[in-house]
């Protein structure tokens, strides 16, 4: 066995290394500044791990995008360095975030380390991003982040071993002797422990038998890190063509995709779809956690929906039988068409801000079973991550049950339920000022109490004002507060206007405006949503004057 000696090197503070909703996400050339990588990542360990960090398994995994095998190299240098005793690191660097969850879980490390920036655009112009998970698979918290955030202020060396080389590309174990101590790092395929777990959690042959009956699906993994698992699932065992499967080869730069599964990025998958051709069709984001459902003709399902019909059919699903249904969760901002059917199934609905980790405690807590945000995340407490192919396949294994098309069973549930209309306009990248000033304004609206009551009209229609706020929740397992969690304005008849930036963009401020309004009566259902949200829309920004302070007079994405 090889023997290695560590050194210190000294740095100094870098400014701007605060992680954000999910990680720190940075551009690539950022990260490429001297030290910049290693300070974050000695912050990361010390802060992540604590007095666990000697002796310490870590998982290491990303989405294949630029600069992550670069960043795989120094964090295995920096981790031996450390005293870390194993690393578990995926085979080129390559694993799915979802995966990492799993991996993380099931082999009881104490954390993971995931390289992605997620749907954001990757290549030597664009994104890259660091994430630390924690021992139960999920994203830190932000008692975690924070300490991180609060070393990077002060580091003042970090530890590296320089000459330590592990291949990333062989799988095996790998021994190597480091200032005397054991450190050891398994290159494992990325694909295998995750695909097992699926096959317990789903019914394979049944989820197959649908597709041999003759549904024809359309699986695009947009050049991200899903391509592998896809074909895996959908070709190898559920028998799809390989015709089924597209963009499914991991690319540094996702192809100059921008690997966002929504109408606007994944317009591909639309465009085929409208064909008529597929009665099925999913595409996931750069990393996996995200996903977009399509019926024929590209129907679409909106992410807020797709949780309600989920939760309304738990029992379609083998692993919820075993589990039972412990309740359901969704973001704020999120519909709350899902909050229908928990209260038809008398289950607890909670109402999170918004972010994965928030979801995590109350899993932890044996609390929540379902849970999903309005960003194309749908998950389950069987990983800490959103799963966006766990979402393709619990869809599917609701058709294979019921036998029906995407359609069809989205129809019956507006029928059951009634139908929460959803909207959200993004504007990417304004002016950082304006943005602030007008989330300031928004928070004085929000804070005076004068305006309860007062009547909106637009298009013929009217609302009363019911309640305003700035969101904040408490952490009903560890009592944690987060406050200041985006602006709610919600009508009488439960229309909700929100108001929140962006926390995952890499540069300027991303204005989130989501709208809802729900409707009862059956012969508004096939309506388009933006002809029945176009009062609450221009009410929204009637009260913002998002118009006249950032001068964008349209939205850059409309889901
Ligand atoms: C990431 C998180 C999600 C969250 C989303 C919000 O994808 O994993 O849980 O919903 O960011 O993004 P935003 O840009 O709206 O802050
Ligand atoms: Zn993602």
């Amino acid at each position: 066995m090889s023997s290695f000696s560590s050194s210190n090197v000294s740095t100094s503070p870098i400014e701007g290394q605060k992680p954000g909703t999910s990680g720190l996400r940075k551009a690539v050339k950022v990260y490429q500044q001297q030290n910049y990588t290693e300070n974050f990542i000695q912050c990361t360990l010390l802060a992540g791990l604590g007095d666990k960090l000697v002796g310490s398994t870590l998982v290491v995994g990303g989405d294949g995008r630029y600069y992550c095998v670069d960043a795989t190299r120094r964090i295995i240098k920096i981790c031996a360095a450390n005293g870390v005793s194993k690393l578990i690191v995926s085979q080129n660097g390559l694993m799915s975030t979802p995966a990492v969850s799993c991996v993380i879980r099931k082999y009881k490390t104490d954390g993971g380390i995931i390289l992605t920036a997620s749907h954001n655009p990757g290549g030597p112009n664009a994104d890259f991003g660091i994430k630390f998970n924690t021992a139960n698979g999920g994203p830190a918290p932000e008692s975690v982040t924070d300490a991180i955030f609060e070393l990077t202020k002060t580091i003042t060396e970090y530890r590296i071993c320089h000459s330590l080389e592990a291949d990333i590309t062989r799988l095996g174990i790998q021994t190597f002797q480091v200032d005397g101590r054991d450190f050891s790092v398994e290159v494992i395929d990325p694909v295998k422990d995750y695909v097992d777990y699926m096959k317990e959690i789903f019914d394979f042959s049944l989820i197959g038998q649908l597709l041999s009956d003759g549904l024809n699906v359309l699986i695009n993994a947009m050049n991200g890190v899903t391509g592998p698992y896809v074909k895996k699932i959908f070709v190898d065992e559920l028998g799809a063509q390989k015709s089924n499967v597209v963009n499914c080869t991991p690319l540094e730069d996702f192809g100059g995709l921008h690997p966002d599964p929504n109408l606007t990025y994944a317009a591909d998958l639309v465009n085929e779809l409208a064909k008529g051709h597929h009665g099925f069709g999913a595409a996931f984001d750069g990393d996996g956690d995200r996903n977009m459902i399509l019926g024929q003709n590209a129907f679409f399902i909106t992410p807020s929906d797709l949780l309600a019909v989920l939760a309304d059919n738990l029992d379609c699903i083998p692993y919820f039988k075993k589990t039972g249904v412990k309740g359901y969760a969704r973001s704020m901002p999120t519909s709350g068409a899902v909050d229908r059917v928990a209260k038809a199934k008398k289950q607890n609905c909670y109402e999170v801000p918004t972010g994965w980790k928030f979801f995590g405690n109350l899993m932890d807590a044996g609390r929540l079973s379902l849970c999903g945000e309005e960003s194309f995340g749908t998950g389950s407490d069987h990983i800490r991550e959103k799963d966006g192919l766990w979402a393709a396949l619990a869809w599917l294994s609701v058709m294979a049950n019921k036998k029906k098309s995407v359609e069809e069973i989205m129809k019956e549930h507006w029928k059951k339920y009634g139908r929460n209309f959803y909207t959200r306009y993004d504007y990417e990248n304004c002016e950082s000022t304006p943005a602030n000033q007008m989330m300031e304004n928004l928070n004085k609206f929000a804070s005076d109490g004068s305006h309860i009551g007062q009547s909106y009209s637009s298009g013929g229609k009217t609302y009363t004002l019911a309640k305003a706020d700035n969101f904040a929740y408490t952490d009903p397992v560890d009592g944690m507060v987060s406050k200041n969690q985006g602006i709610r304005i919600i009508f009488s008849d439960d229309s909700r206007i929100i108001f929140r930036l962006s926390g995952t963009g890499s540069s300027g401020s991303t204005i989130r405006m989501y709208i809802e309004g729900y409707e009862a009566d059956p012969a508004m259902f096939s309506l388009d949503s933006q002809d029945v949200l176009k009062p609450l829309i221009e009410i929204a920004l009637r009260i913002s004057q998002l118009r006249e302070l950032t001068g964008r007079q349209e939205p850059t994405v409309i889901t």
